[in-house]
């Protein structure tokens, strides 16, 4: 772990300027900069990092966040790594905490290897490109199969001369520990002697997905031998071959990009596509993918487009890993290449565009594809083929997030039409390994949110509330997200002599029930407890840098442009009763009076509100609140009066509900003045 000290010095030096702007060509505007999404592709800048607030937004795609969110977005980084990315650009020494010693060597020993794997690229590279062996063999092999300098540049290609010991010795000049030097697989151990390992090989480093060497690939040049095509780096404390994929550091922004990812089995795949400017390309190494591979690609895209050769056996080994991958929502897709050609060759046969339409039109659906091959080997074996339909139907039963149900209900009709089985049946089948695996306590979440959703329904149909009224009242987090907001951006300043802003708001909101969504909950509970510890830790910046990624996200969002927001509320409010219109409306307008909602620009302004206006926002935060909590007790109390009563009870219900129509006009009326003004 990083220690808390680390973290704030380096949010201390952070300037999101800085960091965003090294990526991004930003633009001053006024007190904001402006410039092309990195998220997305588009041609006016939307754009807008705020150096007050520290953050940044998008209009076009949406994506927001602050400087450390923005480092891992872009660089498809973990907190922890951002950091370190951070702490590296701003000189700052990473101190961690909770280590043991044996965790510290550990690292040390990965640091280590990282170091002799960057001199060895370098070695391998000056090898191929700078000296006579290199160019007549390594380069001029490279280059009769098509490989541009640039792209060999690109990858960090080399080669590893015939001689016995050339890597060896320059390494062990340099001081370089003998026993690690075996460890990265570069060197070995004949007869007591240390020697080269990938002699006459040309050399593919395999990077991690931040650029750094974690191990080699080295193809063999000569045909005729009985040597392995390929020699890897063994397993060591940085290269985990089930966790990595080749390419991932060269593809990661297309893939983002294009929304998709295309897998292929080889090196020279990758690099063939690259060169052909197909970027978003990995390689998964021809083995079937794992858990981890598959969650790397999940933090890219969705869209998985397996490429491979026709008639590979390595085919059946990559669809092996595929119920993870559809449980995990992924939409996977196969191409497969005609001709004995592998994509390498295919591209450079048919060039670029012929390749990328090939690919589009050639797309197969994998559960379609593993059902035809399932079926062509059971044949006409009645009992195998009643293994397919099971195992079709578990695999289909994979896909069970809420979301995926439409791809569900479609997989389950066109396999029952492949397989000539009743589709209900299909159906019926699939919905038991479902519940089985629901038994099996797999997937708990997604049907209490149901039972919610339905809960909520009911209600609506209950109450004869149309649904955008019923919305603003039951389901609409607007009112309690407003207050945290107003918590966040003003909790620690004074509310009066005694009293800070937070504390206030806290003594006004006695009652929690006010609060439906758990993520604000969470914030308020949060807030008030730093609070009491320390009144001055309490802040913004403590849940805008939260480690808890739910609590920091809300926070960014929160205290960003009200943008998304008055969208929100202009067509809420534009659509609900004529009652809520007038309620709301002065407010909506005094809003529009002061920003034109197309000016980015005067959107971030409009957020400075002036300090003498910070009463009146607590003010009507807290009382909007108030007055969607006297507006359920209004309903709850009339759906109450609809029973049967005796005329003693309904005496009762009836002063309450003018009780509450009192309170409740009382509360209009102060936010009328509040809002008009
Ligand atoms: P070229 O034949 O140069 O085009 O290489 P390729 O990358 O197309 O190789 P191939 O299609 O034969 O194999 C696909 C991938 O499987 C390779 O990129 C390697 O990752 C892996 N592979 C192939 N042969 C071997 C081998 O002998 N040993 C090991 N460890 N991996 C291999
Ligand atoms: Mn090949």
């Amino acid at each position: 772990m990083i220690s808390p000290a680390t973290i704030q010095q380096i949010q201390g030096r952070l300037d999101i300027i800085d960091v965003v702007g090294s990526f991004v060509k930003l633009k001053k505007r006024g007190s904001n900069y402006l410039g092309l999404c990195p998220f997305h592709n588009e041609k006016t800048p939307s754009f807008t990092v705020s150096p007050g607030k520290e953050i940044y937004k998008c209009f076009g795609c949406g994506r927001s966040g602050n400087t450390i969110s923005f480092i891992m977005e872009h660089e498809k980084y973990s907190y922890v790594e951002a950091l370190k990315w951070l702490a590296a650009r701003y000189g700052i020494e990473v101190e961690e905490t909770f280590r043991t010693d044996e965790q510290k060597q550990v690292q040390q020993a990965a640091d280590s290897l990282y170091i002799i794997n960057s001199f060895a690229q370098q070695f391998f590279t000056r090898m191929l490109l700078e000296t006579e062996e290199g160019q007549d063999i390594g380069l001029s092999y490279l280059k009769e199969r098509g490989f541009r300098e640039e792209v060999i540049k690109k990858f960090q290609l080399g080669y590893s001369p015939e001689q016995r010991d050339a890597f060896t010795r320059e390494a062990i000049a340099k001081q370089y520990n003998p026993e690690l030097l075996v460890k990265t697989g570069l060197v070995a151990n004949r007869n007591d002697q240390l020697v080269d390992n990938y002699r006459g090989r040309i050399i593919f480093p395999i990077h991690n997905h931040s650029g750094k060497v974690l191990g080699f690939g080295a193809r063999i040049l000569k045909t005729n031998d009985k040597a392995p095509k390929y020699i890897n780096t063994p397993e060591n404390e940085i290269y985990v071959k089930s966790r990595l994929l080749y390419g991932s550091y060269f593809a990661r922004q297309a893939i983002d990009k294009a929304d998709e990812c295309l897998l292929v089995e080889g090196y020279t795949d990758v690099v063939s596509l690259h060169q052909a400017g197909i970027e978003n390309v990995v390689a998964s190494g021809g083995t079937s993918l794992t858990p981890d591979q598959l969650r790397l690609i999940r933090k890219y895209t969705n869209n998985l487009t397996i490429i491979y050769d026709g008639d590979a056996a390595g085919i059946k080994a990559a669809l092996r890993g595929l119920d993870l991958a559809l449980e995990e929502g992924l939409n996977v897709k196969l191409v497969l290449i005609p001709d004995k050609e592998d994509p390498d060759s295919y591209v450079n046969k048919v060039g670029p565009a012929a390749f990328l339409s090939f690919i589009n039109a050639n797309k197969k659906d994998v559960i379609l594809f593993q059902l035809e091959v399932a079926l062509k080997d059971a044949g006409n074996d009645s009992t195998r083929k009643a293994e397919v339909v099971n195992r079709m139907a578990e695999t289909i039963s994979r896909i069970n997030k809420a979301e995926d149900f439409t791809k569900q209900q479609d997989y389950i009709k066109q396999c029952a039409e492949i397989l000539k089985v009743d589709e209900n049946g299909l159906h019926t089948l699939v919905n038991k390994f479902i519940r089985d695996r629901i038994t099996a306590q797999e997937r708990k979440q997604p049907f209490e949110d149901a039972a919610r959703n339905e809960e909520n329904a009911r209600r609506a149909e209950e109450t004869g509330y149309d649904e955008n009224t019923f919305n603003l009242l039951f389901k609409d987090e607007l009112q309690e997200r407003e207050v945290a907001r107003i918590l966040l951006e003003y909790g620690d300043r004074n509310w009066d002599e005694h009293q800070l802003i937070a504390e206030h708001i806290f003594e006004e909101m006695v009652d929690e029930s006010l609060i439906d969504n758990q993520t604000v909950l969470q914030l308020l509970h949060q807030y008030r407890n730093v609070m009491h510890q320390d009144r001055s830790a309490a802040n913004k910046n403590y849940f805008i840098y939260h480690t808890d990624t739910k609590l920091s996200s809300l926070a960014v969002s929160l205290l960003n442009l009200p943008h998304e927001e008055s969208e929100h509320w202009r067509r809420e409010f534009s659509q609900s009763t004529g009652y809520q219109q007038q309620l709301f409306r002065l407010s909506y307008e005094d809003f529009i009076n002061k920003v034109k909602p197309d000016n980015s620009e005067d959107l971030m302004n409009y957020l400075k509100i002036g300090e003498d206006k910070t009463h009146e926002e607590v003010t009507s935060a807290i009382n909007y609140l108030k007055l969607r909590k006297i507006k359920r007790l209004l309903i709850e109390n009339q759906l109450d009066m609809e029973k049967e009563h005796s005329p003693e009870q309904f005496r009762m219900l009836s002063e309450t509900h003018h009780h509450l129509k009192e309170m409740e006009m009382a509360l209009s009326q102060k936010l009328g003045t509040v809002v008009i003004r």
